[in-house]
């Protein structure tokens, strides 16, 4: 199977096709043996430049990006909202015109405001990779998850895949379902009815509101936080209450078959959504998660670097 990249930007896993996203997954297979070997850096990104630009906080992905950007060789500058002119009342279209004029090649950017990288994107030649907006998507995480599913169950197509907790208000919960439906696993979509709306129906997920109904027969379950700082009001009673009915411990794990997987993005609210026990035991792939990141994210830079205007 033939297949090109011919983005410049990396927006939204909505956008890309199902082929387009296992190339992402392939071409991080052969990143993943780079990390592997004594030297683990290669040349293909020298004399690009790559500003990571984050405006809300983050340990995973941004520290994850610089070091696929160090290991491809680019040259990478730093920025945060706090260190920037945004504080000046800059716009932040200005902003990233002001770094495009810099001849930055790629712009990584995570933002609070759904819709921003794409915005940015029409408007600037530089290449853009979406590092989180708001709750809307989260691309290289969905693509993260999907290759740590791929490497430990051998597919994706035909599995059963549970999502629990605060779908409503998690980019990530977005990214992965369109990247598991692409791919051909089932999704379940499980959480309290205020957190987990019914009209993820429509887009071909299935809904329960009971976590023992998203336990049983999971090849896979991926465990989400409480957003808090994306909540405007009150969901649930109490996170004790939450903890209750949505939480996942040894004494429900009973439900789980004995070789699903546990997998959650970070970071973890110990004891709420996931026992500590559990997400430090043998079932548990987060950190494996957070190691293939580095993988993932050299591939989309390598991609997408590509495809940019020499
Ligand atoms: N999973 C994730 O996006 O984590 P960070 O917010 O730490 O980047």
């Amino acid at each position: 199977m033939e297949v090109n990249w011919t983005r410049k930007d990396l927006l939204s896993l909505y956008d890309l096709t199902p082929e387009e996203i296992v190339l992402i997954l392939d071409t991080a297979e052969e990143f993943k043996k780079v990390s592997e070997r004594n030297l683990k850096k290669v040349p293909a990104l020298r004399g690009k430049t790559v500003v990571n630009f984050f405006v809300e906080p983050s340990t995973r992905t941004r520290v994850s990006f610089e070091l696929a950007e160090q290991r491809l060789s680019a040259d990478i500058i730093n920025m945060t909202a706090s260190s920037s002119s945004l504080q000046k009342g800059e716009t932040l279209l200005d902003t990233v015109r002001n770094i495009e004029a810099l001849q930055a090649d790629l712009i990584v950017m995570r933002h609070s405001c759904a819709g921003a990288q794409n915005f940015i994107a029409k408007n600037i030649s530089s290449g853009v990779i979406n590092a989180g907006d708001g709750a809307h998507g989260h691309p290289t995480q969905a693509l993260l998850d999907l290759f740590t599913i791929r490497q430990k169950k051998g597919r994706i197509a035909g599995l059963n895949v549970s999502i629990v907790g605060d779908i409503l208000h998690s980019r990530v919960a977005r990214s992965d379902i369109w990247g598991l439906i692409k791919l051909g696993a089932n999704v379940t979509l499980a959480g309290p009815s205020t957190l987990v709306p019914r009209d993820f129906e429509q887009i071909g997920a299935r809904v329960c509101h009971n976590l023992k109904d998203a336990m049983v027969g999971a090849d896979v379950i991926n465990l989400l936080r409480i957003q808090h700082e994306r909540q405007r009001a009150g969901f649930f009673p109490s996170t004790n209450e939450y903890a209750r009915f949505f939480g996942l411990n040894k004494e429900n794990a009973r439900y789980l078959k004995p070789d699903a997987m546990i997998m959650h993005p970070g970071p973890i609210n110990r004891d709420v959504e996931l026992d500590s026990a559990l997400a430090d035991g043998p079932q548990s792939v987060i950190l494996e998660q957070v190691t293939n990141g580095l993988a993932v994210r050299m591939a989309v830079l390598f991609l997408v670097a590509g495809c940019l205007k020499k």
